[in-house]
């Protein structure tokens, strides 16, 4: 049976990397991954990981989701000229007051997250059309589907994508190629480290207001205990991006905690949006008002 052609965007760490190893590892050899990253120097984790087996299962590639000669040299490297799953992973997070971000770091959050998996999609989609089938998984976050202070870009960014995917899954059901979304909550990867974050003693936060700083304070408190007590490992991830992969007839969500989340469903349940913001404020700032 021919392998099915995996190509994995952000593959240096974190989802990327587990995914690209669980796949390449396959007991029953299914698959064929391509494990891309935009800077190959830090492709020894990776390969740490397989331990020098899969050379048959494996390949490394570079490619900066941002940078569409990237993406297309990329596609010409896959040997079988066909993608039957394309996984985009890639992304990058933005943490502080919104009055302290620089346009520039604004526009990198959109040009990876959104545009740079935007861009990958295209890059891709005309092959799946021709060969009549095709899978586009794409790692959400239920930062794409309630706001969280203090991310306001990176919320924006993978809302953006939830409208972008979605409008896609109705038409390329016709083409008979299903769209995902694995909606991650809090996952222990390098994602806090990576990320843009202001840090309390930044100078670019005397920009901001003394309360914004102290609701900003407790909102890392908040953060940092969620990471500490909630976070799941890659391996669940993969697991659920292994039943999408796996399933003949993917669902377009998969939430990576079993069921939707009560913030997510209380926004569909009271869908003015007060009750959410009234709970979410309750949940990270607790008694900032009394
Ligand atoms: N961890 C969480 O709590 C969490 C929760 C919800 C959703 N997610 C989503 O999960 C995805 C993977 O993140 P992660 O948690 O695995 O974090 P991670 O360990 O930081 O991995 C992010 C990956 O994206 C890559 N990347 C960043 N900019 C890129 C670009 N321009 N082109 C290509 N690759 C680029 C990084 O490469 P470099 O090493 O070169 O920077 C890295 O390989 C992201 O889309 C993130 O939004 C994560």
């Amino acid at each position: 049976m021919d392998k099915k052609v995996v190509l994995i965007t952000g593959c240096s760490s974190g989802i990327g990397l587990s995914l690209a190893v669980r796949l390449a590892s396959d007991p029953n050899r299914e698959y064929k991954v391509y494990a891309t990253m935009r800077n190959l120097a830090k492709k020894e984790r990776l390969l740490e990981c397989v331990k020098g087996l899969h050379k048959d299962t494996l390949e490394i590639l570079q490619m900066d989701v941002t940078d569409q000669q990237s993406i297309l040299n990329a596609k010409e490297m896959v040997v079988e000229e066909q993608v039957d799953i394309l996984v985009c992973n890639a992304g990058v997070g933005l943490m502080g007051p919104l009055e302290v971000q620089s346009l520039d770091s604004m526009r990198q959050i959109l040009d990876v997250n959104l545009l740079g998996t935007i861009q990958t999609i295209q890059a891709f989609l005309p092959g799946m059309k021709a060969q009549g089938q095709g899978r586009i998984l794409v790692t959400g976050s239920t930062g794409g589907l309630h706001g969280l202070p203090f991310n306001e870009l990176y919320c924006a960014s993978k809302f953006a994508i939830e409208g972008a995917c979605e409008s896609m899954a109705v038409l390329l059901q016709h083409f008979n190629i299903h769209v995902s979304l694995i909606e991650c909550g809090p996952v222990n990867t390098d994602f806090l480290v990576n990320l843009q974050k202001s840090e309390l003693g930044d100078m670019s936060l005397q920009q901001a207001d003394t309360r914004t700083l102290s609701l900003y304070e407790k909102y890392l408190q908040h953060c940092g205990f969620v990471f500490q007590n909630a976070a799941q490992d890659t391996e669940d991830i993969v697991k659920v991006f292994l039943d999408a992969i796996q399933s003949s007839n993917p669902s377009f969500r998969y939430f990576t905690c079993g069921d939707i989340p009560p913030l997510i469903k209380l926004k569909i349940t009271e869908p003015d949006g007060s009750a959410y913001i009234s709970a979410m404020s309750k949940i990270i700032f607790s008694d900032a008002d009394q």
